[in-house]
């Protein structure tokens, strides 16, 4: 039972009461960094505390009961077995172990389709220079159906077949990045089974976020999820599940560590107690977040009623948070089938409204960036076949009429975008600074207060500098 101290609505109640958010603060964008509840963070710096006190008794001995107590709360949600499932830092590192560990040979190939996560694209193209795998990318543009989907894989494969090569494996979201929308990974996964294909789902948005307890049954080959992101663990956990069947083809973590054994000594030993070794200590990192997931699973229980609750509510507030920023924007929501929290509007500004030089993905960038710059918040913004979209992610501390600000605040951006804002940006601060040195006296120097842009151009600062005549 929860504290009924602690007892609070979803929404500003949650938000002031559970999360840390600065006052002011509009938090729009859960599902770049995800972020956690006061509680666990208290319980994170607790177990930092612990660990400091005792370094080697905590490291080497504490941990591991703790990491155990994390693998089996974490395994149920995945409707897997504890021993399925290994914690590493982040997605990145889950599909680049993956990857690494398997064995290709000359002609395979891995399907991808051009909703990727980019990282992962680049893993792909990396591995690539070092072993004969190359990679076959479904191009699809949203909208599209989970049938268009599946049919468009079906297509795939007979392509890379009728090319005499091999499709080894085939790597897919569960929830896509961007536009913010669920995967038929499950269907994907069956076409995989059915034509003998290896298959990785990319979860990096799943636990937490949409109902994964059926991964079990449906049995993809590997699978990769974000803890940090929506099930409200510190950053630096994510979960990977690999099924009994499949543990023999991992042989090493990234990086190699310690667990790792030479071929003739790893097949003397039972490959479970392998699997559990290997990935126990991968080198030397904070491993406390990582020993948070019971931590959160209970605030998420206890505070927020469970899973389901959490879905209902944000699933809900995703759908009708698009369709109120449609209607405020005048635009239209990308899907309507409330099926996962993110919610991605179109923007009410076209290429043509820029002018004839106008970039569209240089100017969505611009209005990105504005986000943090200028209205305390951070909404992605992408140029996505040939409109401006927005993406908000629906979260148990926002409401519906945090998706009215979003709107209204994209808004005065859309009109700053028409009025050729963009164009200046650069220029106006570098003219400012010209016109002040040009004004100095021959020799000398003057301190000044400057709005200059840092190296990725991402916030007007303003800082002091010395300005000398050359
Ligand atoms: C679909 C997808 N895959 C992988 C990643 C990479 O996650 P990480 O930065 O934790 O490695 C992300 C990050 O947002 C993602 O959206």
């Amino acid at each position: 039972m929860a504290d009924p101290d602690d007892v609070a609505a979803f929404g500003a109640e949650m938000r002031q009461k559970h999360f840390a958010f600065a006052e002011g603060y509009q938090p729009l964008n859960h599902g770049s960094f995800g972020t956690f509840p006061k509680s666990v963070l208290e319980y994170q710096r607790q177990l930092q505390f612990e660990s400091e006190s005792k370094p080697d008794t905590w490291i080497r001995y504490t941990y591991l009961d703790l990491l155990k107590a994390s693998r089996s709360a974490v395994a149920p949600l995945l409707g897997a077995e504890a021993g399925e499932v290994v914690l590493v830092p982040n997605a990145t590192t889950g599909v680049n172990t993956v990857l690494q560990n398997l064995v290709f040979q000359e002609g395979d190939i891995v399907l991808t389709f051009s909703t990727i996560y980019g990282a992962c694209n680049k893993t792909i193209e990396s591995l690539s220079e070092i072993c004969p795998v190359s990679s076959h990318q479904i191009d699809i543009t949203y909208p599209v159906t989970d049938d268009d989907i599946v049919a468009e894989f079906h297509s795939a494969l007979q392509h890379v077949r009728a090319n005499a090569k091999t499709p080894r494996l085939a790597m897919f979201d569960a929830v896509l990045t961007f536009p913010g929308a669920r995967f038929p990974w499950e269907k994907l996964v069956a076409v995989c089974k059915e034509q003998g294909v290896l298959s990785f789902v990319d979860a990096a948005h799943g636990i937490g976020h949409v109902d994964l307890s059926h991964v079990g049954n449906v049995d993809p080959d590997f699978m990769i999820s974000n803890c940090y992101k929506w099930l409200m663990v510190p950053r630096g956990c994510a979960v990977l599940y690999v099924p009994f069947r499949n543990q023999h083809l991992i042989s090493s973590t990234v990086p190699t560590s310690w667990g790792y054994l030479s071929k003739a000594e790893r097949t003397a030993i039972p490959a479970q107690d392998y699997f559990d070794k290997l990935f126990e200590k991968v080198s030397t990192i904070d491993n406390t977040p990582y020993c948070c997931i019971p931590k959160a699973l209970e605030f998420r229980s206890k505070i927020c009623g469970g899973e389901a609750k959490i879905r209902d509510y944000c699933f809900g507030l995703a759908r009708h948070g698009a369709a109120r920023m449609a209607e405020i924007l005048g635009t239209e929501a990308l899907q309507d089938d409330s099926r996962c929290c993110f919610a991605t509007v179109r923007l009410p500004l076209t290429i043509a409204e820029l002018g004839t030089d106008g970039d569209g993905p240089a100017v969505a960038k611009w209005m990105q960036e504005l986000t943090p710059s200028e209205y305390e918040t951070y909404i992605p913004i992408k140029f996505y076949a040939g409109a401006f979209w927005c993406r908000i992610s629906a979260q148990i501390y926002l409401e519906i009429g945090d998706f009215e600000w979003a709107a209204a605040t994209l808004m005065k951006i859309c009109d700053r975008a028409k009025s050729q804002e963009w164009k200046g940006r650069n220029a106006r601060a570098n003219s400012d600074k010209s016109f002040i040195v040009a004004a100095l006296p021959k020799a000398g120097s003057i301190r000044l207060s400057l709005r200059v842009e840092n190296k990725v151009g991402l916030f007007s600062r303003l800082r002091d500098q010395t300005v000398a005549r050359q």
